[in-house]
């Protein structure tokens, strides 16, 4: 099996490092892997849809209200079908609550929710943020079920604090989504 043959979901959320995900989706697509990106409405504040389907030469999707083709099922049910996994890289404070809660009201958390494969989470955000206890246990609750939580790093944050916050680094990340692309007994 290579890159060639697979789908990857990846969920982009509203932090400043959305811009960063662009990289992660423009080298999972230069492999041959079709990146699905899905946007949350905060995500398109920060940077525009036509970059990510520029990169990867698909739609993306950024609302629950999505036309439904005739014979196929809702974009959300359907999305996850044939991926072998979903990256949600940044993941907002916000976002990872919604994920928690396994709330529906936008298309990443929507997807998340009709999706019981793989599922990575790249947080990233101000460090007394990523510190506060309700996201801290947001983190240990998705943990415990079996999601991948690949941690901030530490360094210059976008506020001008220094801690932990920034996203991972996309090596890093890369490295784990591999795992799940290629998986050991396929590679
Ligand atoms: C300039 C600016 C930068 C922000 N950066 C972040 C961030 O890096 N991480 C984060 O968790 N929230 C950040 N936020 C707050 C989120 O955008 C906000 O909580 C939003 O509701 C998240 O929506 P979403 O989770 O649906 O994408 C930022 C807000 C603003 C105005």
């Amino acid at each position: 099996m290579s890159w060639e043959s697979r789908n990857i979901i990846l969920g982009v959320t509203g932090g400043v490092a959305a811009y960063k995900a662009v990289e992660l989706a423009s080298r999972w697509t230069q492999r041959g892997a079709t990146v699905r990106v899905r946007m949350t409405p905060s995500a398109c504040r920060f940077i525009q849809p036509l970059t990510f389907e520029a990169v990867t030469r698909c739609e993306v999707v950024s609302e629950i209200w999505h036309p439904i083709g005739t014979g196929d099922r809702p974009e959300h049910i359907g999305a996850g079908d044939d991926a072998a996994v979903l990256v949600i890289a940044p993941a907002s404070a916000d976002h990872l609550a919604r994920l928690a809660n396994g709330f529906g009201d936008d298309v990443v958390c929507l997807t998340a929710l009709a999706w019981d494969g793989p599922t990575v989470v790249c947080p990233a955000m101000n460090d007394r943020m990523w510190n506060h206890p309700a996201v801290q246990a947001n983190i240990a609750t998705l943990q415990q079920r079996g999601v991948v939580v690949v941690a901030p790093a530490e360094g210059h944050l976008a506020c001008g604090s220094v801690g932990p916050g920034r996203l991972a680094d996309l090596d890093q990340i890369d490295e784990v989504v591999s795992g799940f692309v290629l998986p050991k007994e396929l590679s």
